[in-house]
């Protein structure tokens, strides 16, 4: 375990790609442990309406990555259609498409991925149904990513695989009334020395007592 206080442990827990480090196997009982912590994340009326499904076989891995790529270039094409990425005003922007190429290109090498699933679909949901889905697990997911960073290993919040939903529905045999949550590789880091990135300062985000 890595001897990090709560609060770097939070702020310091990056999207990792270019340091992931793509050659050192990772063990199930690690996995199983950072999962188990994730676990204990609150949940809508702790009904665990979740299935996380751990894909460690290279084989499967490297048909995983196909479609995550083939999901990335839908959308860099369905984005090139409707002007660019919305997000690229940020200081660093810039940086961000070399550091996804990078994963893009060795997904396929990675040593574990997760795919975490939840029961329903939001398609036809109102408000109330999808926060409650969204909500009762984003926070273990996030959990993971904690977990794993603890121990000296990172992974990156990925959805680009979703524009292919039904083509990795097929490959796993996910049941048709459940939700993909996204992509999140598993790995080593290269290094564990990671730092705060940036963010819109709290006075242009906090409202006190109203929305401005
Ligand atoms: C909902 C969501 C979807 C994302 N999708 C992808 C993705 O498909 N591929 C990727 O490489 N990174 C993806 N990211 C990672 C973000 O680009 C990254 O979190 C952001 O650049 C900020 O970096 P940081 O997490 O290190 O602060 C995603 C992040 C979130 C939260």
């Amino acid at each position: 375990m890595l001897d990090l206080d709560p609060d770097t442990l939070l702020t310091t827990t990056r999207a990792v790609r270019k340091r992931l480090d793509f050659d050192r196997p990772v063990s199930r009982e690690l996995i199983r442990e950072c999962l188990e912590v994730a676990f204990q994340a609150p949940n809508g009326g702790n009904m665990n309406n979740w299935r996380w499904i751990v894909i460690d076989d290279s084989s499967l891995i490297a048909k995983v990555a196909e479609i995550y790529n083939g999901g990335l270039d839908d959308y860099i094409e369905t984005m090139a259609d409707t002007g660019g990425y919305p997000g690229a005003v940020v200081p660093g922007a810039d940086l961000i498409g070399d550091s996804v190429e990078h994963l893009r290109k060795h997904f396929h090498r990675l040593p574990a991925v997760l795919l975490p699933v939840f029961a329903g679909r939001l398609e036809e949901a109102n408000v109330f149904f999808q926060a409650s889905s969204w909500g009762s697990i984003t926070q273990s997911v996030w959990s993971f990513m904690l977990a794993l960073r603890a121990r000296g290993l990172g992974s990156a919040w990925t959805t680009g695989h979703l524009w292919r939903e039904q083509e990795m529905a097929k490959l796993l045999e996910i049941p048709a009334h459940y939700t993909q949550v996204g992509l999140f590789p598993i790995a080593y880091t290269v290094g564990t020395d990671f730092k705060p990135a940036y963010r819109k300062p709290s006075a242009e985000v906090i409202g006190w007592n109203g929305f401005s």
